[in-house]
């Protein structure tokens, strides 16, 4: 009898966790990949997004066998390519657990997406803004939800202060001055700083940011050469989606080095969300 009744509760427990959502974007590649794999074993639906349709095919194809997935292809360099996303989503999906704004890119060289933004701040900056803000009422509808936005500790690198409203035209639009690591880091401290004024503006969801550890990727192959750890030990994702929630973690920051001062500015973080505002109905 008490066998068929654990037996109940382990199934009733495993339907439970198994109803839980995630969009992981970006997740054909290097830690969103790792990442949504070990949310799937744990029993989330995974929604695997990335831009190449074959890209796409071959995570689900890999991944399946952890889980339920579902595809999402969708280059979110241009704001009508975020929406298009978050519109297949919203399609097909009433509600959200999770969304990790993992996609990022590191470009070695000057290049516009075909917007006409910057690549590094249309895709690191410009893109969770849009996701998030066009997902976020799918998010409000479940308890314990997250947003989990993937800074970096690159968020160090650049010129010490910055003022939004300039730094578009100044650091990321410039091809004279445009140089690859400031570009990257200050895009990477602009998401720490959304994040914190986001987490601002709700209770819920909890709202964080994280640096995923340094990983040996392609990003991080191609940028920075193999000075990280193996992909397969990146789950500082993982651990901030599933940890238990505690009462400081809404608006924190996780691992490594601390966020850069600049990111706690209350005027910088206005400034911002007003630019961003700006630029997702421009472009
Ligand atoms: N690796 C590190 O040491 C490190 C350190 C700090 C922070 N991070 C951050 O961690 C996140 C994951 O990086 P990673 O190292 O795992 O990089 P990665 O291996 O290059 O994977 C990046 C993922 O984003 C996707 N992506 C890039 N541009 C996109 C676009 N325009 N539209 C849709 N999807 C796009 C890629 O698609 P494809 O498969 O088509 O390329 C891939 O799935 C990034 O935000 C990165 O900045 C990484």
């Amino acid at each position: 009898m008490w066998n068929l009744l654990s037996i109940l509760l382990i199934l009733s427990m495993l339907r439970a966790t198994n109803s839980l959502t995630a969009l992981v974007t970006g997740s054909t590649d290097g830690i969103g990949k790792h990442t949504s794999r070990r949310l799937l074993q744990s029993g989330y639906k995974v929604l695997i997004h990335g831009r190449s349709q074959s890209r796409v095919d071959a995570t689900i194809s890999e991944l399946q066998r952890y889980g339920e997935v579902e595809s999402f292809t969708h280059d979110i360099s241009t704001v009508s390519g975020c929406l298009a996303l978050t519109s297949a989503v919203k399609s097909s999906h009433e509600s959200l657990d999770l969304l990790i704004n993992n996609a990022g890119v590191f470009c070695d060289t000057y290049s516009l997406s075909s917007c006409g933004l910057e690549t590094t701040f249309a895709v690191n900056v410009l893109a969770p803004f849009t996701i998030t803000r066009e997902l976020l009422p799918l998010l409000q509808k479940t308890k314990n939800s997250r947003i989990i936005n993937v800074s970096s500790i690159s968020q160090n690198d650049g010129p010490r202060t910055i003022s939004p409203s300039t730094v578009l035209n100044s650091v990321f639009q410039n091809r004279e001055t445009w140089n690859k690591y400031a570009t990257y880091g200050i895009s990477k401290r602009l998401i720490a700083m959304y994040s914190l004024n986001l987490s601002k503006k709700f209770d819920s969801p909890t709202v964080m940011s994280c640096d995923p550890g340094t990983v040996n990727t392609k990003m991080l192959l191609e940028g920075w050469g193999p000075c990280g750890i193996d992909i397969k030990d990146a789950n500082n994702e993982y651990d901030l989606a599933t940890k238990e929630l505690g009462e400081d973690d809404h608006g924190q920051y996780f691992f490594g080095q601390r966020v850069h001062p600049d990111v706690e500015s209350v005027e910088n973080q206005e400034e911002l969300i007003s630019l961003l505002e700006e630029l997702s109905t421009k472009y």
